[in-house]
């Protein structure tokens, strides 16, 4: 018996493609994917076909997680900087306000400065304003959240000189935190040589020796979200391939590998994968264990063979501790030796923390 027991994952950005894109991944999927993974707790973005920028989208697909999801949940409103009073009314309910400055998958955008700058003065909170931002966009949302007061959250941050940028900002006064992805932390560039398109997604892999910066700056970092973007092998094999990796099911064993592996610490680790995420939300932690057996050793992840509806991982071949051996949620097994115990609608959605003040 070799055991780790954990309160699991709060991974703060995905892309679970209900509505619109089932055949990438769906509510159920997505969430099977999310436990088998060890991710109790998931952020769904809004780049749905249609985009979440209406009350009665937000509220049709808060309907869809609620008969399908069976791991817990927050959903991202999202705007395409009209019709500011939906915008404002889905603020209660959403964890966050998601805003698109760069170019990616989907339609998206927040591009018109006038525009961007009424959204930023427009959003209520509670939940931060977070961001698409790649470069100059960086310095565009920051100097918008200095202005208009907003907590800012900077998704997936695209170079490791950006950390030193948003700390620059928090040091000032900006409330400002912001994530790393796993693909940017465990791949380099040089993957792209090897995957093709299946290394391809947004913001782009960095080279070997800014993805070994990243690791150096990791203090400055508040958490790690996998930014799960399934898309399909055939879309993927396309002429024009959609940018975007799965990564629910891998980054939970590739970190223990790197604890294991001396670099960083199991207190560090279990920050970025939980206790800041629900912090940064202002969400209260749900009942969870996860349990991952570790008697095996590290071990190679596959290329393929997940849960998640696209199948596949570009994480093929990277070493990886620990396999999840079950999931409890309220005290109920809901994930057991790959087999799923809940049934569909159990997930709850992420409840507000008592105190919205970040520490
Ligand atoms: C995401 C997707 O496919 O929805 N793609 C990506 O490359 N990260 C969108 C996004 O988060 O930018
Ligand atoms: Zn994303």
């Amino acid at each position: 018996m070799n055991d780790l027991i954990l309160h699991g994952m709060i991974d703060a950005h995905v892309h679970l493609r209900e509505p619109g894109a089932t055949q990438k991944e769906d509510v159920l999927s997505g969430t099977q994917a999310a436990l088998a993974g060890g991710v109790v707790g998931v952020l769904d973005m809004p780049n749905n076909t249609p985009p979440i920028t209406r009350t009665e989208r937000f509220a049709a697909k808060q309907a869809l997680f609620a008969t399908k999801a069976v791991a817990d949940y927050g959903l991202f409103a999202g705007s395409d900087g009209s019709h500011l009073d939906q915008v404002v009314a889905m603020a209660p309910q959403a964890v966050g306000l998601k805003l698109y400055l760069d170019e990616t998958f989907g339609d998206l955008r927040n591009r018109e400065p006038r525009s961007l700058a009424e959204t930023f003065e427009a959003w209520p909170g509670p939940g931060p304003i977070a961001v698409h931002a790649e470069s100059e966009s960086i310095r565009v949302s920051l100097d918008l959240a200095r202005r208009y007061r907003q907590h800012l959250h900077i998704c997936h941050v695209p170079h490791p000189d950006e950390l030193l940028a948003i700390d620059a900002a928090r040091q000032q006064g900006v409330t400002v935190t912001c994530e790393v992805t796993p693909h940017h932390l465990f791949l380099s560039d040089e993957a792209v040589g090897r995957l093709g398109s299946l290394a391809q997604m947004k913001p782009p892999l960095v080279s070997p020796a800014d993805r070994d910066l990243f690791w150096d700056r990791l203090p400055l970092v508040d958490l790690i979200a996998t930014d799960h973007a399934p898309h399909t092998r055939e879309e993927k094999a396309a002429a024009d391939p959609p940018p975007g990796v799965p990564g629910l099911e891998t980054t939970l064993p590739l970190l223990l590998a790197a604890v294991d592996e001396g670099r960083l610490t199991p207190e560090r680790m279990l920050e970025l994968v939980y206790t800041r995420p629900l912090e940064v939300y202002g969400l209260a932690a749900p009942e969870s264990k996860v349990v991952l057996d570790l008697s095996q050793g590290r071990y190679q992840l596959p290329m393929d063979g997940y849960h998640t509806r696209c199948g596949w991982s570009p994480f093929g071949g990277q070493w990886a501790l620990g396999r999840v051996v079950s999931v409890t949620l309220r005290g109920r097994v809901v994930w057991q030796g790959g087999e799923l115990l809940a049934s569909p609608g159990s997930g709850r959605r992420l409840e507000r923390a008592v105190s919205r003040d970040l520490p």
